[in-house]
């Protein structure tokens, strides 16, 4: 099984109607949606675990992931790919330490939302950065993805210990008070968890933002690095969500590549800051 694995000859259109075909067996056996996700990143993806599994057509990985329910979570893990760091994009967590944070530890209580969390390390920076400025205590962060193994991952505060560098530079380019070796239990060489503390005030969960609803209110919502994947016509259906979900006067987050212009909810946010995609909720 050593030998290069060659993606057979295709014809165009029938690709696209088997890979529609496909992501209609997901939806209707599984209950996930991909229907709507970006299509060149999605065929990318689908045929890499084609040849993952030895198979030459869409309809073969079709057969498969239908009749096997491991076969299809190998898939899933490929659709839904958790890269993510903690204190991702450092500038970003200083502004919200000198902006945001503020604003939320004026509120009685905040409640903040990590949508898309992949294993927690975005949610965990919040933790981090709030209980620095005092406000961890009053406040209740809600992580959440449609990925289970990195939810578990979250849950169980483990980071990959090659990146303990990488994350203790983030750290204090993100403008950390403290030693970031505080916040960590066991040896880096070894493999690290987060201090058990630290997800005192975070709740993970399963959310689908395609298929599921809101379920609370927040005064921040973060949603970053997870509509690329989308197509306009979702992005703005989640774009829905994410505004309903938001008190007025909530701070909405997205990744550095994204933006609400062009999108129908342009109009209801003024920019906080474009460098960082901050937003905030008008109306
Ligand atoms: C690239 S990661 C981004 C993680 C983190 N927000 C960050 O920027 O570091 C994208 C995450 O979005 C999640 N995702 C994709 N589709 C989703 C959906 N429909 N609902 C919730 N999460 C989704 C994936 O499982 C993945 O963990």
């Amino acid at each position: 099984m050593n030998e290069a694995w060659i993606a057979p000859e295709y014809d165009e259109q029938l690709e696209k109607l088997e890979i529609e075909l496909l992501l209609e067996g997901l939806f209707r056996a599984y209950g996930y949606d991909f229907r709507h996700y970006a299509f060149p990143s999605l065929r990318r993806r689908i045929w890499h675990r084609i040849g993952l599994e030895r198979l030459n057509t869409v309809s073969a990985l079709q057969e498969r992931v239908l009749h096997d329910r491991e076969a299809f979570d190998r898939l899933l893990s490929d659709l839904v790919i958790p890269v993510t760091e903690l204190f991702r994009d450092p500038g970003l967590f200083a502004y919200i330490r000198e902006k945001l944070a503020p604003a939320l530890g004026r509120l009685p209580f905040a409640r903040i939302w990590h949508a898309g969390c992949a294993s927690g390390e975005e949610a965990y920076s919040m933790a981090i950065l709030l209980e620095e400025e005092g406000i961890l205590s009053k406040s209740r962060i809600y992580a959440t993805d449609i990925n289970h193994a990195a939810l578990k991952t979250a849950r169980d505060r483990l980071v990959p210990c090659d990146r303990y560098e990488q994350y203790r530079k983030n750290y204090e380019r993100s403008g950390g008070k403290a030693d970031f070796a505080l916040y960590v239990d066991g040896d880096p060489e070894d493999g690290f968890t987060l201090k058990r503390r630290l997800n005192e005030r975070i709740v993970f969960a399963e959310h689908n933002l395609v298929t599921d609803r809101s379920f609370n209110e927040f005064h921040a919502i973060f949603c970053r690095n997870v509509m690329i994947y989308f197509n306009p016509e979702l992005r703005n259906r989640v774009h829905r969500l994410l505004y309903e979900s938001l008190a007025d006067g909530g701070f909405l987050i997205l990744g550095g590549k994204e933006s609400i212009s062009f999108t129908k909810y342009e109009d209801k946010y003024e920019t906080w800051n474009d460098e960082f995609r901050v937003y905030r909720k008008i109306g």
